[in-house]
C-alpha cells in the first residue's frame, strides 16, 4: 500500500514536472529562464533524462538524477577531460550554461563574444595603452578554453603555437631562423610578450626596450634583456667572465653599447630577439630607418669573425 503511495506521488511529480514544460520551461514568462536558445534535450522533451520522477538522488534538488556538480558529466564527459581544468569545471559548477534555455548560444547566461562572461569573475584584461587585438575584442576563448586543456592556463595550445596560429609570418620565419632564443625552445612567447596587452611597453614586452637605434646608455633602455641576463655583459668595460663578446678582457658589448653620446648601439642592431640562421642571434640583416645593413658571422673555437657594413672586417679571441 505504502509502496503504491510512493508510486503515485511519483507520477503526481511527473505530471507537475510535465506541466512545467509549458510553464516554466519552455515559455518566455519565467523570469528566470528566458531566451530562445535551448538544450538541445530540452527541446526533445526529455525531461527524464536529468530529472526523476521515482527515485531522486537525495543529495540532489530539483528532483534531478544526480546532484547538479555532476549531472553534466553524465553526457559531456569530454568537457572534463584535460589535466588544467578551469577551476568551476573542476568543482562541477556549470552556472555559465542554463540546463534549460538561455539567450546566448550554448545556452549561456552570458554573451560570450564580448568577454562579460570572463570579468564576471576576472579582472578586466582590456584597454591596456598597447592593446593585442584578440583581448581587445573579448575574444578570450580564442586562446583559452572555457573548460579544460591539457595546457597550463586551459591555453587551447601550447604557447608557440597558439601565437602562431595568427602569426602565422613565424612560421616561415622559424624554418629559415632554425636557431631560435633559447626560450622558444620551451615554447613560450608569453615569457617575453604579456599576452594581454601593456600599458607601459610597445609590443607588451614584459619590460622596456629601447626603440632607437642609437642610445645614451642606461639600464632602463634595455631593461627588458636585463630581465633574464645579466647586465653586467654591458657594464664592465673590463672583464674575464661578463660576456663572451670580448676581445681578451675588453669587453666589446661595453664598446658597442655603453655610450654617454647618442651613439650607442641597441640590442637589436645586431641581435634578433626571435631566432637567426647564424649563431648568437646575430641577425643577418637589419633594416631601421635610415640604417640597412647586413652581418656575416662567424663563430670561432674562442672568439668570432664579423664581415659588416659600419666598419672592416674584425675579429675577436677571448684568451690571448
Ligand atoms: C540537461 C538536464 C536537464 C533537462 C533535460 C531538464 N532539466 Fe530541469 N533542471 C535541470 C537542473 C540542473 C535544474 C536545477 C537548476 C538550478 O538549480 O539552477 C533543473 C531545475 C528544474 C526545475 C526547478 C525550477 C528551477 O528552475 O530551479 C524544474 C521545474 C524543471 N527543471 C523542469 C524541467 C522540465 C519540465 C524539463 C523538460 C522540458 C526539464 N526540466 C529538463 C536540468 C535539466
Ligand atoms: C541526458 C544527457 C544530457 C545531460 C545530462 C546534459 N546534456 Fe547538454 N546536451 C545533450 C545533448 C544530446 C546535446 C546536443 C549536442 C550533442 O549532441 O552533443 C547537448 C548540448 C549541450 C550544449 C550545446 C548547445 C546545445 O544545446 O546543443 C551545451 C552548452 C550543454 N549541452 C550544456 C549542458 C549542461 C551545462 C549540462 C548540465 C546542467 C548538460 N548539458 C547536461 C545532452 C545532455
Ligand atoms: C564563475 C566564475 C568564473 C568565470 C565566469 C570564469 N572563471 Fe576563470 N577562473 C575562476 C576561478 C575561481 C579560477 C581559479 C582561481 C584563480 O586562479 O583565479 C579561474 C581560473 C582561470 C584561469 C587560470 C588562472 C590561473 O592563474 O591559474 C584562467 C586562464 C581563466 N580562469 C580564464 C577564464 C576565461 C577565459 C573565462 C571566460 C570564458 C573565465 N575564466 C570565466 C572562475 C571563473
Ligand atoms: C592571445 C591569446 C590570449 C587571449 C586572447 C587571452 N589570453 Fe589569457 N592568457 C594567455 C596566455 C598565453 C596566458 C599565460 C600567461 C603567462 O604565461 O603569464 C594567459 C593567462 C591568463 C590568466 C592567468 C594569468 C593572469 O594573467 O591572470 C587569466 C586569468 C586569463 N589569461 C584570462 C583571460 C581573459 C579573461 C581573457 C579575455 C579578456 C584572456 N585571458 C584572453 C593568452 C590569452
Ligand atoms: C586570435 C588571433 C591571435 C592570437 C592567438 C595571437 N595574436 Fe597577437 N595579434 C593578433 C592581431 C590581429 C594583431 C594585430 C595585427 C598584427 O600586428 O599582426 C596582433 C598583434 C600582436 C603584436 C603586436 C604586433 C605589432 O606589430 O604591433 C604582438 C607582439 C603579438 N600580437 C604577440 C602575440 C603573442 C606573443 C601571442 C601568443 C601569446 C599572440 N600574439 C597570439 C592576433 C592574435
Ligand atoms: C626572448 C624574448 C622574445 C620571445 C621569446 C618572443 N619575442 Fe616577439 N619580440 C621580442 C622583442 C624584443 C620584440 C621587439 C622587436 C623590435 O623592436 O624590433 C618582439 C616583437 C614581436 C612582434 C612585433 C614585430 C614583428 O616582428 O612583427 C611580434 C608580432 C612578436 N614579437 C611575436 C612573437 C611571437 C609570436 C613569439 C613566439 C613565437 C615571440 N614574439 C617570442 C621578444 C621576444
Ligand atoms: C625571458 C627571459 C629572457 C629574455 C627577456 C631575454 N633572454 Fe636572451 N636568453 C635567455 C635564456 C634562458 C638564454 C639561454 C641561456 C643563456 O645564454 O643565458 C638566452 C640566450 C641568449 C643569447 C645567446 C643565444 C645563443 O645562441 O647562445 C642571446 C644572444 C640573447 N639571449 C639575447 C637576448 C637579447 C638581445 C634580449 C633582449 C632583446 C634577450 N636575450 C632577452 C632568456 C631571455
Ligand atoms: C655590435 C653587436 C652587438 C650588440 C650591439 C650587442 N651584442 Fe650581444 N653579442 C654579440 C656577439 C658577437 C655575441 C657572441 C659572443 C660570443 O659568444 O662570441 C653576443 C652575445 C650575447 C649574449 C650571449 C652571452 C654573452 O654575453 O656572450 C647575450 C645574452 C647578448 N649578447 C645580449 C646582448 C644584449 C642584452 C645587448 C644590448 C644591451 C647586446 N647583446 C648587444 C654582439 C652584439
Amino acid at each position: 500500500m505504502l509502496k503504491f503511495a510512493r508510486y503515485f506521488a511519483s507520477l503526481l511529480i511527473l505530471c507537475f514536472l510535465g506541466g512545467f514544460i509549458s510553464i516554466y520551461a519552455l515559455e518566455d514568462g519565467n523570469e528566470l529562464e528566458k531566451g530562445n536558445v535551448m538544450h538541445t534535450p530540452v527541446k526533445k522533451q526529455v525531461c527524464l533524462d536529468c530529472h526523476s520522477a521515482h527515485t531522486a538522488d537525495p543529495e540532489a534538488n530539483a528532483i534531478l538524477k544526480r546532484p547538479k556538480q555532476v549531472l553534466c558529466k553524465i553526457c559531456h564527459s569530454e568537457i572534463f577531460e584535460g589535466n588544467w581544468m578551469h577551476l568551476p569545471i573542476k568543482k562541477g559548477d556549470c552556472g555559465c550554461h542554463n540546463a534549460h534555455r538561455a539567450p546566448y548560444k550554448y545556452n549561456l547566461r552570458t554573451d560570450p563574444e564580448d568577454a562579460k562572461l570572463c570579468y564576471a569573475c576576472h579582472s578586466k584584461k582590456n584597454g591596456k595603452k598597447f592593446a593585442h587585438p584578440p583581448v581587445e575584442e573579448g575574444r578570450c576563448t580564442a586562446c583559452h578554453s572555457p573548460h579544460g586543456t591539457d595546457y597550463q592556463y586551459q591555453l587551447r595550445k601550447e604557447t608557440k603555437e597558439l601565437c602562431m596560429s595568427c602569426h602565422i609570418k613565424f612560421k616561415d620565419f622559424f624554418k629559415q631562423n632554425p636557431k631560435w632564443h633559447p626560450v622558444l625552445n620551451e615554447g613560450h612567447c608569453s615569457n617575453c610578450h604579456d599576452p594581454h596587452g601593456s600599458d607601459e611597453y610597445r609590443y607588451f614586452l614584459r619590460g622596456n626596450l629601447s626603440d632607437k637605434h642609437l642610445n645614451v646608455f642606461t639600464l632602463k633602455a634595455f631593461e627588458f634583456c636585463f630581465i633574464c641576463h645579466d647586465y653586467r655583459l654591458a657594464t664592465e668595460q673590463v672583464t674575464t667572465n661578463a660576456t663572451g663578446f670580448r676581445s681578451g678582457k675588453r669587453n666589446l658589448h661595453f664598446a658597442h653599447v655603453n655610450k654617454k653620446t647618442l651613439s650607442g648601439k641597441n640590442c637589436l642592431a645586431c641581435h634578433d630577439p626571435h631566432g637567426s640562421d647564424q649563431n648568437k642571434l646575430i641577425r643577418r640583416r637589419r633594416k631601421f630607418g635610415e640604417y640597412d645593413y647586413t652581418i656575416d658571422f662567424y663563430k670561432t673555437s674562442d672568439g668570432g669573425k664579423c664581415h659588416v657594413g659600419c666598419h672592416s672586417d674584425q675579429e675577436y679571441i677571448r684568451n690571448k
